[in-house]
């Protein structure tokens, strides 16, 4: 789409929010709006991260794993296949944001009178043939930490229902911790150098006031306290009931609001596309989705490997951030169970197209990619 400017509806445009401080979270609660509860079933895709279980038990409910084709979409048949009387809602995520085509899964659930939660975790922006990423679910989640420079964040959406959910504040020791790491983070990729500098005695003040309020807690029986920030922020999959009624922090809910949207879509498709043309001609991969649909903005470029651990090694040793989306899944979930979600747990490798990668940034990590990608074909 060479430099024109994008722009695309966001998961938060026109509909009920709540900004919580993960997507896990708002996992919990979309279902807790759903009435499930003891006994039901909440059918989740093979394919997901771990993180999507943990609120399915705190309803006291179960998870029964459905099929995904080889494109990531959602296995109508299966779906349709696995619903008894117990199932009370359905999870389906748009991956890798690519807005998935909900119309027939609705439809099955207004029949069966089954909730819709529309995981855009993925999908912050976007739209499909002029229906908006989040409108279509009863409810919607997104997981913010992956589209904005914060340190945690999610939302909890719906275009279709009140939402009768209160937040209260988490306190000065979060709002404090989430504005301080999301620099610190800012920091470790070289970003914001004036701020570093104006920062540095702060910083060093918060570290021994940090030290010594751990050095406290762990002296606090494990019950007393639930942290100063949700592990979720801290690439854990588990979900903390503590944090469900907590109001994500002054600093995210302030990046997001002043977020530029046509740069962030603009720059996130760009640069998804100067990394698949990058590596055309290269051996030993292939795009998880041939082209970038026009309503995607998405979260990373997912490619998939024809040997992927020792690409993921060699990449790893070169410096290049991945996501392997799917290497872990819920213990259980195996060929067995999703042909398709095992081959992508196994050979999906993601590179990032975040907004903020510089021109420099990008030529590097195609030429590390390219590199590493004829190295392992020869080896
Ligand atoms: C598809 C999907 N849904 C939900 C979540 C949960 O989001 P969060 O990490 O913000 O709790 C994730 C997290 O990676 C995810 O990938």
């Amino acid at each position: 789409m060479g430099n024109e400017t994008a722009w695309l509806p966001s998961l938060l445009d026109g509909a009920q929010v709540r900004l919580v401080t993960s997507g896990r979270v708002a996992i919990g609660l979309a279902l807790q709006a759903l009435g499930v509860g003891k006994g039901d079933l909440v059918l989740v895709p093979a394919y997901h991260s771990p993180s999507m279980i943990p609120p399915v038990h705190w309803r006291g409910a179960e998870v029964v794993f459905y099929r995904v084709n080889a494109d990531t979409t959602a296995d109508l048949s299966d779906i349709a296949a696995k619903l008894d009387g117990k199932v009370k809602a359905i999870m389906v995520t748009h991956f890798f944001g690519i807005p998935q085509d909900l119309a027939a899964l609705r439809a099955l659930c207004d029949e069966r009178g089954i909730g819709l939660l529309e995981d855009c975790a993925h999908c912050f922006y976007g739209e499909r043939e002029g229906v908006q990423v989040g409108s279509t679910g009863d409810y919607a989640i997104g997981s913010s930490m992956k589209f904005f420079p914060i340190y945690e964040g999610g939302c909890l959406v719906s275009h279709r229902h009140p939402l009768n959910v209160e937040l209260h504040p988490a306190g000065m020791g979060f709002e404090a911790k989430a504005a301080l790491s999301a620099l610190e983070a800012s920091f470790s990729y070289g970003r914001l150098h004036g701020v570093r500098l104006a920062l540095a005695l702060p910083l060093r003040v918060r570290s021994l006031i940090w030290n010594a309020v751990k050095a406290h807690q762990a002296h606090q029986p494990a019950a007393d306290s639930a942290g100063l920030a949700p592990s979720s922020s801290d690439s854990s999959y588990d979900f903390d009931a503590r944090w469900a009624d907590k109001r994500s922090s002054w600093f995210s809910r302030t990046v997001m609001g002043r977020a530029a949207r046509s740069r962030i879509v603009t720059r996130r498709r760009r640069h998804y596309q100067a990394l698949q043309q990058a590596l055309v001609g290269a051996p030993g991969w292939r795009p998880l989705f041939a082209a970038l649909p026009a309503g995607a903005c998405p979260w990373v470029f997912p490619l998939l490997a024809e040997r992927p651990a020792a690409l993921f090694e060699a990449l790893q040793a070169a410096g290049v951030p991945m996501v392997r989306f799917g290497a872990v899944l819920w213990p259980g979930v195996d060929d067995s169970i999703c042909g398709n979600s095992a081959m992508l747990g196994r050979c999906l490798i993601a590179l990032p197209c975040h907004q903020e990668l510089s021109d420099q940034e990008l030529v590097w990590l195609a030429t590390t990619v390219r590199q590493a990608l004829q190295e392992t074909a020869c080896a």
